[in-house]
């Protein structure tokens, strides 16, 4: 369904995201038909182009980083009819008077700040300044959202100085994925999980994220970032949040949004013990994570393995472990929902100890494995055996499904629609960063260096040590 006319500006138009996601995702969302042909999308940035050259960038970005598969022949230079520039100088004036003649009122204005978190109270002021913050009016902003509780509290109070929260989309791109979603829909849209859903059935609850990749050509911003405000912060707890929130009475942005809230504000503080950071060292192909960053004494984290506690009626006693990190065996986000033994085994003890275990896939492969307990077929007597109940979403829904908008996609066609429900609201992020700042602060203070682990290893074997104290063991990282 086509989304209503609109005129987006991409600050930052010429900058890594917008070329590797947000003008790629445009063009896809154009080329499916959701982009009405008089909306604009224009360029801001403080570099000199005009429309030509920029939509030359635009072009290249296309080519380079994948059209998709409905795009036809011919509708890029439609599509590029719809792009503009402007030269734009952020903390000055120059530009803006221009942009703001371009920028149509009558349509719906959506702002994106594809830019650093520094920028984000001079683009939100001058908007106002130039009259183009009105009521109905949108804004974008990225992470990082702050480094600290202090950092976010001051970035929402510059947003909040010109905008309604109501205005405001913080991205947080994996709850544009089409899996996570599915989280949702798997809970709240099948009887078979939710009376189950909790401490009394469920054992504990795996969520892992690993990536292949090293921090590349990020590492002045990863030494001071690391994975716990890279990826703990936010994404992992997104996942926790939609795995362990109540039902929310309907799918809409504030009952949903409420309902995260509550699980982050009853996460327990997180004693030092159960969490294990690491760094990669360097490998026989790789030169390691402090020639990376460019520090050869970064105390930084490229991995970190942590178990959390809710302490709720739902979850107490039921453990969360979580673990991300860069360089690891396998690029795979999991989460695996470990049940309780049966209370009585009625086949004695020879028959082994057996439980179900909900594997949910969210990448790659996407799709859901149930362990469930059957005889082991044979004459040897009542021998029990766990199988996979396996689905594979791609398998399961067939070669005619439409293709799947990446994340970046679906998400600004939100933006354009006016829901925020994947959206991260300011109280959401600020409570997140609450539960993070002392963590981060303890290891500060206690002067931590994290485990050196292998490239393409599980992570530093602490990480195995902490939850097998447990008596439990993570779950393989493999494709
Ligand atoms: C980003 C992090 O937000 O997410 C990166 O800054 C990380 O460090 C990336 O690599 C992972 O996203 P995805 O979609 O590849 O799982």
């Amino acid at each position: 369904i086509p989304v209503e006319p609109f005129d987006l500006v991409i600050f930052g138009g010429t900058g890594d995201l917008a070329r590797r996601k947000i003008l790629p995702g445009l063009f896809r969302r154009y080329c499916a038909g959701q982009i009405p042909a008089d909306s604009q999308i224009i360029g801001a940035a403080r570099s000199e182009h005009d429309a030509t050259e920029f939509r030359a960038i635009v072009a290249e970005a296309i080519r380079e980083f994948g059209g998709g598969k409905a795009c036809e022949d011919g509708t890029l230079d439609e599509f590029l009819q719809r792009i503009d520039y402007v030269t734009v100088d952020a903390r000055g004036d120059t530009g803006w008077s221009e942009l703001a003649s371009k920028v149509r009122k009558d349509l719906i204005n959506a702002f994106y700040f594809s830019v650093g978190p520094g920028l984000f109270g001079d683009l939100a002021e001058r908007l106002h300044r130039y009259d183009m913050a009105d009521d109905d009016s949108r804004i974008v902003v990225e992470k990082p959202f702050g480094r600290d509780l202090a950092t976010a509290k001051a970035l929402n109070a510059s947003l909040a100085k010109h905008f309604d929260e109501t205005q405001i989309y913080r991205i947080d791109h994996y709850l544009g994925k089409e899996t996570v979603q599915n989280l949702m829909a798997v809970r709240f849209g099948n009887m078979l999980f939710e009376p189950l859903w909790n401490s009394q059935y469920i054992d504990h609850i795996q969520i892992s994220v690993a990536e292949t990749v090293g921090v590349g050509g990020r590492g002045g911003y990863y030494d001071k970032s690391g994975a716990m405000r890279d990826m703990v912060q936010n994404h992992l707890m997104q996942l926790l949040c939609l795995i362990a929130m109540e039902p929310p009475a309907k799918f809409d942005p504030d009952a949903v949004r409420d309902e995260k809230l509550k699980v982050i504000r009853a996460l327990d503080p997180v004693e030092p013990h159960h969490i294990v950071r690491g760094q990669y060292g360097p490998s026989a192909d790789d030169d390691g994570f402090r020639t990376h960053v460019g520090d050869p004494a970064s105390k930084t984290e490229s991995f970190v393995a942590m178990k959390i506690a809710i302490s709720n009626w739902r979850w107490a006693g039921t453990p969360f472990y979580l673990r991300t990190g860069k360089k690891l065996k396998a690029r795979t986000s999991e989460i695996t929902v470990v049940f309780k033994d049966a209370p009585h085994s009625i086949f004695g003890a020879e028959a082994g100890r057996h439980n179900n275990e909900l594997r949910i896939r969210l990448q790659p492969n996407e799709g859901m494995t149930l362990d469930v307990t059957i005889k082991e077929p044979g004459q040897g007597g009542m021998r029990l055996v766990d199988v996979p109940l396996d689905m594979s979403f791609a398998e399961a829904l067939g070669p005619n499904v439409a293709e799947v908008p990446d994340a970046y996609e679906r998400l600004i066609m939100d933006v354009i629609r006016g829901n925020q429900t994947l959206f991260m609201r300011g109280d959401e992020v600020e409570a997140a960063w609450a539960w993070t700042d002392p963590i981060i602060e303890g290891w500060q203070a206690r002067g931590e260096v994290p485990k050196t682990y292998d490239s393409g290893s599980d992570g530093p074997t602490d990480a195995m040590a902490m939850i097998a104290r447990d008596g439990r063991i993570w779950r393989e990282i493999k494709l």
